[in-house]
């Protein structure tokens, strides 16, 4: 058996040379790569036993989280259990949802106030006090381990916290730490960016750069003015926060979420995303984990159209992010339901299946985030639809305003120029369930159930790993709390991020209730998207072709299998003509081939069982 040094240089040669050649074209600072190779080793020793053989049981088995056993659920730790130690209680919990990888939400030190829900870091290497210890990060993680359980993190690249102690020092006119961030005099620059970098957070806080009234400079803050963006033309802010990414490796932690990615460099004149050397540091990235932590995912948060989002996987031969976000599809899933026309997200779907089956999708419903509108507008403008017309229609249908809508949520972002605004809310008030529980008409609170549970069993029939949002799985509705609340109540994105309501959440054992009948369907839908082979991310998907708009159909094809997924957006039952003799997977009886009704809102489950 070899050492764990052994094991570092041998990782170390395979990657040495493309690793140098990169950092030189960027840096061209041999130093500084010496100490970067000097100090990932200091990690790759100091990883656990655990890890290490973790690390070696998935390096002899690469595509370990590409089969049809992985399930995802998004959680706040505050939220779902207080604390770390809270969430170790609540592990049964999970695993009774059938969840094997939880992506527990921003968690490290920030600024109460200032902390964009945790996505303005103050140190790296601390947890923030009330919800633990690096050591409850530690202990959590290798419970989840016991369990099976995958952890995953974000890791805030683009930028930190004002509050952090390079900010900080950086304020005060260390050089050395204003290099590390862009610092100007006077806004002669930063005009000149303005004129060619759009705005993330157009209303909540307009504009890239953040005058500092006591030090009289300003500073690039892409998001928020107390999010400042770090310098990656510095080598030293590279180094350092690939020393972070490494110590929080070394915590347990299997997926690592890559926020913002798109942003991290910046270049005069141009819109400051997806760069060319964008990519090029994450390809360091995939590289120095190879070498020192071969057992971890890389999860690139890119949240942009398709063209953009594909070249974050890489090539085969130089690969960057091992999975990233299905969000035009979610997009248009979300535009399907408002329009009950499946034709956009048809072509969507097509386009994502013609894809390189190495390329795993991370799929969901709802997140953390606001769902923004990036829909196929060309598609839709040969339709004589318009983008802004069209936006207005969808933030109208789901505030229940407009084409028979039962949804509720609120706008996030709404730019008055532009017209634009992005929509928050929760899946099930989304699908009606909110509108429908308030009047208490029991016929609207089955057809939300029946909702819900559709885009559930669609949602899981598409290519990649599925990602429950915490309280998804017993119908949890909009908190409008947030109102309430300062340091909450201009960014709407809260109204999703409630706390987790455990009295709901034991409703799901009580028969009859609503949250038992969407549990149980859940779990259901899990445990045969678990034992069907053709969900697997190596099966062949398509699109079928059906007549109705309203009705989306999909084909999975492996081994020989053959499953169909058929999925009504309506609100009127649907017959639609089965090619083949099958099996429904939901019920367990044979079905022939010939009409089905799929009722409203509905899905049918087939696997075929002759031709
Ligand atoms: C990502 C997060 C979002 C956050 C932003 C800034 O997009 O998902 O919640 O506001 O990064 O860090």
């Amino acid at each position: 058996m070899s050492t764990a040094s052994e094991t570092f240089e041998a990782r170390l040669s395979r990657h040495h040379d493309e690793l140098r050649w990169l950092y030189m074209e960027l840096y061209n600072n041999g130093s500084m790569f010496a100490e970067l190779i000097d100090t990932i080793r200091t990690y790759a020793l100091a990883r656990s036993g655990a890890l290490q053989k973790s690390d070696a049981s998935r390096e002899q088995n690469p595509s370990w989280y590409k089969g049809n056993n992985l399930l995802g659920m998004m959680l706040y730790i505050d939220n779902f259990a207080g604390s770390m130690q809270g969430v170790r209680q609540k592990l049964d919990y999970i695993e009774n949802c059938g969840v094997n990888y939880i992506h527990l939400m921003p968690f490290l030190d920030t600024t109460p106030g200032k902390s964009d829900g945790g996505y303005a870091v103050k140190d790296f290497r601390t947890v923030r006090p009330d919800l633990g210890t690096m050591e409850d990060l530690v202990s959590l993680t290798s419970a989840c381990h016991d369990k099976g359980i995958n952890v995953c993190m974000d890791f805030v690249m683009n930028h930190t916290s004002e509050d952090h102690e390079w900010a900080r020092r950086a304020r005060a006119g260390e050089g050395e730490y204003m290099s590390r961030y862009f610092f100007y005099d006077t806004f002669d620059e930063p005009a000149l960016y303005e004129q060619t970098v759009p705005q993330v957070f157009p209303t909540t806080a307009p504009g890239n750069f953040t005058w500092l009234e006591d030090c009289h400079r300003y500073v690039m803050t892409s998001f928020y003015p107390y999010q400042w963006d770090l310098n990656y033309r510095n080598p030293r802010v590279f180094n350092e926060m690939m020393y972070n990414f490494l110590y929080l490796a070394n915590c347990g932690i299997d997926i690592i979420r890559i926020d913002a990615v798109p942003y991290i460099w910046k270049e005069l004149g141009t819109q400051c995303r997806n760069l060319k050397q964008v990519h090029t540091i994450v390809r360091m990235m995939r590289m120095i984990a190879e070498i020192v932590c071969p057992g971890i995912l890389l999860l690139g948060e890119v949240v942009m159209e398709p063209e953009k989002v594909v070249p974050y996987f890489g090539t085969v031969d130089k690969p960057e992010c091992h999975m990233l976000y299905n969000v035009t599809t979610m997009a248009s899933t979300w535009n399907t339901v408002a329009t009950r026309d499946t034709e956009l997200l048809r072509s969507q779907l097509a386009a994502v299946f013609a894809l390189p089956r190495q390329y795993v999708f991370l799929n969901y419903l709802r997140c953390h985030d606001d769902i923004g509108w990036g829909l196929d507008y060309g598609m839709l403008a040969r339709r004589g639809i318009t983008e802004r017309a069209h936006k207005q229609y969808l933030n109208d249908y789901f505030q229940g305003c407009a084409g028979w809508s039962n949804s509720r949520g609120e706008l996030y972002n709404a730019d008055p120029v532009t017209g634009d605004a992005r929509f928050c809310a929760t899946t099930a008030s989304l699908c009606g369930l909110e509108a429908a529980v308030n009047s208490g008409d029991e016929a609207a609170i089955d057809d939300a159930i029946r909702y819900d549970v559709m885009l559930h069993a669609y949602m899981f029939m598409q290519s990649g790993i599925p990602v429950l949002y915490s309280g998804d799985e017993i119908g949890q509705l909009n908190d409008y709390s947030y109102h309430n609340d300062p340091q909450k109540a201009d960014d709407s994105r809260y109204i999703h991020r409630g706390r987790m309501d455990w009295d709901k959440a034991a409703r799901a054992e009580v028969p009859g209730t609503v949250e038992q009948r969407l549990f149980t369907q859940l779990r259901h839908l899990e445990h045969i998207r678990r034992t069907e082979g053709a969900y697997c991310s190596d099966a062949d998907a398509q699109v079928l072709d059906i007549e109705d708009p309203s009705v989306l159909g999909i084909q999975r094809s492996y081994q020989g299998e053959t499953i169909c997924g058929l999925f009504n957006f309506s609100e009127y039952d649907k017959t639609i003509c089965v090619p083949y003799t099958g099996v429904d997977l939901v019920t367990g009886e044979s079905d022939g081939a010939g009409d089905h009704i799929i009722p409203a809102h509905g899905f049918r489950l087939l696997k075929r069982t002759e031709q």
